[in-house]
């Protein structure tokens, strides 16, 4: 699989569809598959909500990404016996010139946005034959684009009582919004971009409201996936955001959110996610504004159809609930594990001060960490504090998380996480800039499963998502110190259940 796709929240239940090979563990037939939660911790596989047309031998039509909507009001009129219909609105993808049941015609490779609707709540799916695509082309003067636009995603406004599409032109680092007053005909209403990272392609765009500092001040974030490009230190995919206000129509940047070169400024993004492996990221719909969650396909376009996994390849990241602070006098966005995950055997390790190395013992292969360490000034100017984890008995495998005080970064060490040749640029050391606390502290929390590391630093501000692939027997860890003594030195270490029924 690979991008999260129509995230909702509807009747108590968490949808997660999902762009979905049926046919093989390379990228290939994209289809949604589909899987529900009541948590987002357990989740249920369902059977595909929308595949393959023509799978497997003559796939006429793909499925790409888009997202799901709740049509509470029945605006489409898709709704039949008082029954609320679900509307996604996906990118199609032909891979073959065709007339369609529509009329419309489509070229070899085009991408448009079409529609679908489901009256089981979520479970099967209509595609609106009778009018896809409902957004043909690219809007004028960007027809020449039409192999590179994709990914809508959908919402309802409800200070102008309409609903957004917003769609990416990938090539030119664009997004285009649309409106719509029953999810059928759309409007073009305004475009932004480019701005700030655009090393690759802009790909599945959203936009959405938060609250900044849990005020009456209410900001728009766009989100969007830029691949390849990613933050400093990756290779390949990665997930920025700029922030700025939206009216209805138009999203206009807030001028500290986006980075000119000429400023002589080394920023030029706002990363989502500091690691390689978080990518398409995307939130609920049907969630209050301050509850936005958001899943992101925890992988990377640079290996992701190599990862030594079978029979399953990729996975998601664990969801996580998003909020906007000011931080450093700057709208940022910090994120926290959204799921309260199912956990047993609590254990404390405290150091009031450690220097060298410590043993922590056999930890477990799905852990959720909690680790907090402090630094005098004096000291705080070099060396590291960490914790190896995944690590085999000798350490000739580990995963070092840490914070370097010579750079002021937070860091995740895979460079000898356990399989790491299958792509050249895996093993590797990813870092995310993090200030210091005023009492030098530092707090991470790191969430530990099989083959991946999450790390949340202190409020959520900086994130590194990577996986990692050790052996069966990688389940020791230990805490190093380096350049100098670290105090205050706090472990809490729970082993999280299986999130398999
Ligand atoms: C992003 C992406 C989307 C596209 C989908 C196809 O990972 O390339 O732009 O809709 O994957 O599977």
């Amino acid at each position: 699989m690979n991008d999260p796709n129509g995230l909702v929240y509807h009747d108590g239940v968490y949808h997660l569809y999902y762009q979905y090979n049926p046919g093989g563990t390379t990228w290939g037939a994209m289809s949604w598959g589909h899987a529900t939660s009541r948590d987002l911790t357990q989740w249920t596989e369902q059977p595909v909500a929308l595949q393959a047309r023509g799978f497997p031998d003559n796939i006429t039509e793909m499925y790409f990404s888009g997202t799901v909507v709740v049509d509470e009001k029945n605006t489409s009129g898709f709704g039949k016996r008082g029954k609320v219909p679900l509307v996604a609105m996906y990118t199609s993808y032909y891979p073959v010139e065709q007339t369609l049941p529509s009329g419309k015609h489509v070229r070899k490779d085009q991408q448009a946005q079409s529609i679908a609707y489901s009256l089981d709540k979520g479970m099967t799916w209509t595609t609106y034959d009778a009018a896809n695509p409902v957004i043909a082309e690219p809007p004028s003067p960007y027809q020449d684009q039409v192999l590179e636009f994709r990914d809508p995603s959908v919402f309802w406004h409800d200070q102008t009582h309409q609903w957004i599409a917003v769609v990416s032109l990938a090539k030119l680092h664009k997004i285009v919004i649309y409106t719509s007053k029953n999810l059928k005909d759309w409007q073009l209403a305004s475009e932004f971009g480019p701005a700030n990272a655009v090393g690759g392609v802009w790909e599945c765009p959203s936009i959405f409201p938060l609250s900044l500092d849990g005020s009456r001040e209410v900001k728009w974030i766009l989100m969007l996936g830029l691949n390849p490009g990613g933050p400093p230190g990756t290779v390949g995919s990665g997930s920025q955001y700029i922030v700025g206000s939206f009216n209805g129509t138009t999203f206009v940047a807030d001028e500290d959110s986006v980075y000119t070169p000429e400023e002589g400024s080394s920023q030029t993004a706002n990363w989502l996610d500091y690691g390689p492996d978080f990518y398409a990221a995307l939130g609920f719909n049907g969630l209050p504004r301050d509850k936005r969650t958001i899943i992101a396909w925890m992988n990377n376009w640079q290996y992701g159809g190599v990862i030594p996994t079978d029979p399953w390849r990729s996975a998601m990241s664990t969801p996580r609930h998003l909020a906007l602070k000011t931080i450093a006098g700057k709208a940022t966005l910090v994120s926290e594990p959204a799921a309260r995950l199912s956990t047993h055997g609590g254990r404390t390790f405290t150091f009031r001060r450690l220097d060298g190395e410590r043993e922590l013992g056999r930890l477990g292969k799905a852990l959720e960490i909690e680790l907090s360490f402090s630094r005098k000034a004096s000291l705080a100017t070099e060396g590291e504090f960490g914790i190896a984890v995944a690590a085999t008995k000798d350490y000739a495998q580990e995963t070092r998380v840490g914070y370097d005080f010579a750079t002021g970064q937070v860091f995740v060490d895979r460079s000898r996480s356990g399989e790491v040749g299958f792509d050249g640029t895996f093993a590797s050391r990813y870092h995310a800039p993090l200030v210091l606390g005023a009492d030098g502290s530092v707090s991470l929390r790191i969430l530990l499963d099989w083959s991946s590391v999450e790390v949340f630093a202190c409020e959520g501000e900086a994130t590194i998502t990577s996986q990692i692939f050790p052996s069966k027997d990688a389940v020791y860890s230990r805490l190093f110190s380096t350049g100098g003594e670290t105090g205050n030195v706090k472990v809490r270490v729970k082993e999280v259940r299986s999130a398999w029924r």
